[in-house]
C-alpha cells in the first residue's frame, strides 16, 4: 500500500469532510432523509486485499444507482450486447438521472444510457428468470459474489419508501411500456418491483470497494484469482462509468479525477484506479447533481495527489 496515503488520508478525509455542508441529503426518498450528513467514510483495497480505510467505515447505506453497474453487467450476461442495446443506448444525456426529455424528444422511448433511470429499468427488465423473486435473488447473489462473498441484504425500509413515493420512475416505465422498449411480456410494477430492491442492498465502503476492486481488474477478483464478469462487459461498464456514472457532472470529475466513478443518492461512490485499487465512499450529503459533495472532494484529492488520472 502506498504510504502517502497509509500517513495522509485521515487528514485528507476531514479536509474534504467540510465540504458536506455545502450538500443536503436525499429526501425524495424518505428513508434516505435519515442518513447523518456529515458522514463521510472510505475504503481503498489493493490486489492483495491490503486496504486502507479512514472516517465512518461501519456506516452501512444502499447502493442506489451504484447497482445499475453491476445489473448492466448482469443483463450483459443474459443477452449479449446486441440484446441489451437493442434495449438502451450508449450515449450521455447532460441531463438529471431521473429526467424524461430526451425519451421523447429523440428515438420515441430508447432510453440514452443504461445509468440514467429509464436505461437502468430497461436493463433490469432483461434480467433472467421466472418470477420478480427469482431476478433479485440472481442480483443479491450475483452482487454478494463480487462483494467477496459475505452475506448482502435489502433494505425492507428503504425499498418501501422508494416503492411508495416514485412517481416519477413509474412514469418513465410506463412510457417505456407505451414505446414497447418493455415488451408486452413484462409486467411494469414487477420490473419496478426489482429495480427498486437493487437499489435497496445495503453495503459498507470495504464491501464496495471489493467491488470495484474486481472492475479494476477486469472482472476477475485479484484476491481469489475467480472470474466473476467477462472482461469485455467490464469494458463496457467502466466506459460508461467515465462518460456518465458521475450524471450530469461527469465531464467534470472527468476533468478533475479522471479515474471511472459510479455514484448513488444514498452518497455511496465506487471508484477505482484501474489495475490498482478499488475504492468505496460514502457522503451521504449530496450536490446540486446529485453526487456526494465530500465525497467527490476526497476522490478529486486523492488523484491530485497521487496522479491517478487516466488521461
Ligand atoms: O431510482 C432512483 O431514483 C434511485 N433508486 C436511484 C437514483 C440514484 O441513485 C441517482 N444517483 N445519483
Amino acid at each position: 500500500m502506498n504510504e502517502q496515503l497509509i500517513t495522509h488520508l485521515p487528514r485528507w478525509l476531514e479536509a474534504s469532510r467540510a465540504h458536506a455542508h455545502e450538500g443536503k441529503v436525499a429526501a425524495y426518498i424518505p428513508e434516505l432523509a435519515k442518513a447523518p450528513g456529515n458522514a463521510l467514510g472510505i475504503s481503498i483495497m489493493g490486489k492483495t486485499g491490503e486496504t486502507v480505510a479512514a472516517g465512518d467505515t461501519s456506516l452501512m447505506f444502499t447502493m442506489q444507482s451504484i447497482s445499475k453497474i453491476f445489473t448492466l453487467m448482469l443483463a450483459l450476461v443474459d443477452n449479449g450486447e446486441d440484446g441489451v442495446f437493442a434495449k438502451v443506448g450508449m450515449e450521455p444525456t447532460g441531463d438529471d438521472f431521473n429526467s424524461m426529455l430526451k425519451l421523447e424528444l429523440v428515438e420515441p422511448g430508447k432510453p440514452f444510457n443504461p445509468l440514467i433511470n429509464a436505461g437502468a429499468i430497461a436493463v433490469t427488465s432483461l434480467i433472467h428468470g421466472s418470477s420478480p423473486a427469482e431476478k433479485s435473488g440472481r442480483v443479491l447473489r450475483y452482487f454478494q459474489d463480487i462483494a467477496g462473498g459475505a452475506p448482502l441484504a435489502i433494505n425492507e425500509e428503504v425499498y418501501r419508501s422508494e416503492s411508495a413515493t416514485a412517481h416519477r420512475n413509474r412514469s418513465l416505465a410506463y412510457f417505456l411500456k407505451d414505446n414497447e422498449v418493455l415488451g408486452e411480456e413484462i409486467d411494469v410494477e414487477d420490473v419496478l418491483s426489482v429495480y427498486f430492491q437493487h437499489c435497496s442492498i445495503e453495503i459498507n465502503v470495504e464491501q464496495l470497494s471489493r467491488m470495484a476492486l474486481v472492475l479494476a481488474f477486469n472482472g476477475t477478483d485479484p484476491i481469489t484469482g475467480r472470474e466473476h464478469i467477462p472482461r469485455r462487459y467490464v469494458q463496457i461498464a467502466k466506459t460508461f462509468m467515465l462518460m456518465c456514472g458521475m450524471y450530469n457532472a461527469s465531464g467534470e470529475f472527468a476533468i478533475r479525477a479522471g479515474i471511472p466513478a459510479k455514484s448513488g443518492v444514498s452518497g455511496g461512490i465506487l471508484a477505482m484506479v484501474p489495475g490498482i485499487y478499488g475504492i468505496g465512499v460514502v457522503g451521504p450529503a449530496l450536490g446540486a447533481k446529485g453526487n456526494s459533495t465530500a465525497g467527490v472532494h476526497l476522490l478529486e484529492t486523492l488523484s491530485g495527489q497521487l496522479e491517478w488520472s487516466m488521461m
